[in-house]
């Protein structure tokens, strides 16, 4: 049997699960480059960093967002979004919401033939789950950008798949970072998979070993404190 959801902070703060020097980069990376195309982002929580991206523009030149997330990160997970755009003055009826996971959202999405100017991948931090989901990169127009966040040593799924990523792909080069908040550029297009069956070998070689690691750390952090 399946856990019951675990009751988040931002289930109530309705906060996004971001520093205030991760937000105010994203706010100004959006302004600065005003792209026009479609806006994703995997993995919403509840819709915190969705404002702050969002209010990057005006009602009148904002871009379409879309939100891809399986939405069982806490109970009434698609509500509490709803509420925290609207208290934004954000109109929900205009985000594309996809509630799915990711997967299932990027297969979909490849068939329908969306692209996007600017990419958020949070959502699954383990590494099958991030090598999964780097292939949104493929749907990635060119000059276009795409922001990982948890991208630091503490969350070894992001920061594996996303060394692995860059060492194998330079069209991709990195913007800036703030915190565990990392940017990368697509400069040219792809001339070969973004993730191949190599690199989802590797995922699924390292998944249980950095799931052992992780499952060790919290049991001795519990015997210590
Ligand atoms: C870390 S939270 C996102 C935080 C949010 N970006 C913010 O800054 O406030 C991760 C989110 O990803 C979603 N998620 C995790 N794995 C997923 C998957 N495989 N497919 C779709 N959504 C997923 C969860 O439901 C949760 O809402």
């Amino acid at each position: 049997m399946r856990n019951p959801p675990t009751m988040r902070k931002c289930a109530t703060s309705l906060e996004g699960e971001m520093t205030k020097a991760e937000h105010e980069f994203l706010l100004g990376l959006l302004r600065r480059e005003k792209f026009e195309g479609a806006h994703l982002e995997v993995g919403t929580a509840a819709g915190g960093t969705l404002c702050v991206m969002m209010r990057a523009f005006d009602d009148a030149t904002r871009p379409q967002f879309v939100v891809v997330d399986r939405m069982t990160y806490f109970p009434n997970q698609m509500e509490a979004v709803d509420i925290n755009l609207r208290r934004h003055n954000l109109d929900p009826a205009k985000v594309d919401f996809r509630v799915a996971m990711s997967t299932t959202a990027f297969r979909e999405a490849t068939e329908r033939g969306d692209t996007f100017d600017f990419i958020l991948l949070d959502g699954g931090h383990k590494i099958l789950n991030v090598m999964a989901d780097l292939r949104w990169t493929r749907l990635l127009n060119v000059g276009g950008m795409i922001c990982l966040h948890d991208c630091v040593p503490k969350f070894p799924g992001v920061k594996l798949s996303v060394d692995r990523f860059l060492a194998g792909h330079p069209h991709f080069q990195i913007v800036g970072q703030a915190d565990s908040l990392i940017a990368l550029q697509k400069v040219s297009a792809a001339t070969r998979p973004e993730v191949s069956r190599l690199d989802r070998a590797y995922a699924l070689a390292m998944h249980l070993p950095l799931l052992t690691r992780r499952k060790l750390d919290k049991w001795r952090s519990k015997r210590a404190a």
